[in-house]
């Protein structure tokens, strides 16, 4: 028999991914604040009660808590309501799932380091810098010490599900080609590891359905930085030798990304590898799937 799934704040870049990955094989239910999808149903997971009755009503064997604030920014600004959805909701999701006596899957961010090292592992001590980054870290501790079964999978920097809801780089340089910019202005002090979400969905199936439950980093494999990206980025669509990159650092950004940022937060996936369980790709074989399959004709 199909098993299944509660999974809250699906309607975002990651839920994409999860709900074609899970779709077939198991009986879902999504649900969202934002409900942008035929697939989706609306629960703000920001009320206990009106969670704890929608999941206990579904009696799923797994609950998934994807959702949560992610403009740095607006975090930065709204403290209290980024408290509220990124770290007691999911105080929110550990009593539901422990109550259901079920599994509770909670998705962290490398964002969470303080950028001091050159790569990140499993067991490094996080020291977040901003508000999103601490009511992600303070998301996480909670799972670890409360939940009775539980997986954290740590993403880098996310990219998938196209125009229609990546909100991060890749779109906002995307964007940019499409309004006919000729030149753009790049960080060169940004290092990180981009997440492709189809390839961070079916990661995440392999370790529940091999009850490896935990703590992961899930990054795509290779460390590189916002600057590489860019280029490799401009080298798959063909635009290597007609957009002119500006190598700039975050200074120049100031104003409009003023939430701190960690130098580097290049995660190493090593209780993936320790496991034999990393299916993660390369990050340059996953960008380009992405843009194959998303961006077709986007720039015409
Ligand atoms: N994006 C990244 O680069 C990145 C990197 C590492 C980790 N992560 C983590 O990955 C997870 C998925 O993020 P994503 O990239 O898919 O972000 P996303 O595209 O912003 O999607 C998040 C979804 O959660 C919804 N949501 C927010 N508050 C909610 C609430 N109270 N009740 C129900 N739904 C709510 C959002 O709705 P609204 O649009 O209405 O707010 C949005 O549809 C998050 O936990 C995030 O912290 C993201």
């Amino acid at each position: 028999m199909k098993k299944k799934i509660y999974i809250a704040g699906c309607g975002g870049m990651l839920g994409e991914a999860f709900y074609a990955q899970f779709k077939d094989d198991y009986i879902i239910k999504c649900t969202d604040k934002d409900v942008n999808d035929a697939w989706l149903s609306f629960l703000d997971f920001r009320d206990l009660d009106a969670y704890r009755k929608d999941v206990k009503d579904f009696r799923p064997d797994y609950l998934f808590h994807l959702g949560a604030y992610t403009d740095l920014e607006f975090c930065e600004q709204n403290e209290d309501e980024t408290y509220r959805t990124n770290t007691m909701s999911v105080e929110n999701a550990v009593y539901i799932a422990n109550e259901l006596d079920i599994p509770l899957l909670y998705i962290c961010t490398a964002g969470i380091f303080d950028g001091n090292k050159e790569l990140y592992d499993d067991w490094d001590t996080p020291n977040p810098l901003g508000v999103y980054a601490r009511s992600k870290y303070m998301g996480e501790r909670y799972v670890c010490e409360n939940a009775k079964r539980f997986l954290i999978c740590r993403a880098g920097w996310m990219m998938g599900a196209g125009p229609k809801k990546d909100k991060k780089f890749i779109q906002k340089i995307m964007n940019q080609l499409k309004e006919g910019k000729k030149e753009l202005f790049i960080v060169n002090d940004k290092d990180g590891t981009p997440t492709y979400t189809h390839d961070f969905a079916k990661n995440v199936r392999y370790l529940i359905e091999n009850e490896y439950w935990g703590l992961y980093n899930m990054v795509c494999g290779g460390q590189t930085s916002r600057l590489e990206v860019t280029e490799e980025l401009l080298k798959i669509l063909g635009l290597d030798d007609k957009i002119k990159i500006n190598i700039v650092t975050s200074d120049y950004f100031r104003e409009t990304y003023f939430a701190a940022r960690p130098a580097c937060e290049r995660l190493l996936n090593r209780k993936l590898n320790i496991r034999h369980a990393n299916l993660m790709r390369d990050w340059k074989i996953a960008l380009k799937e992405y843009i194959d399959n998303y961006y077709q004709g986007y720039l015409e």
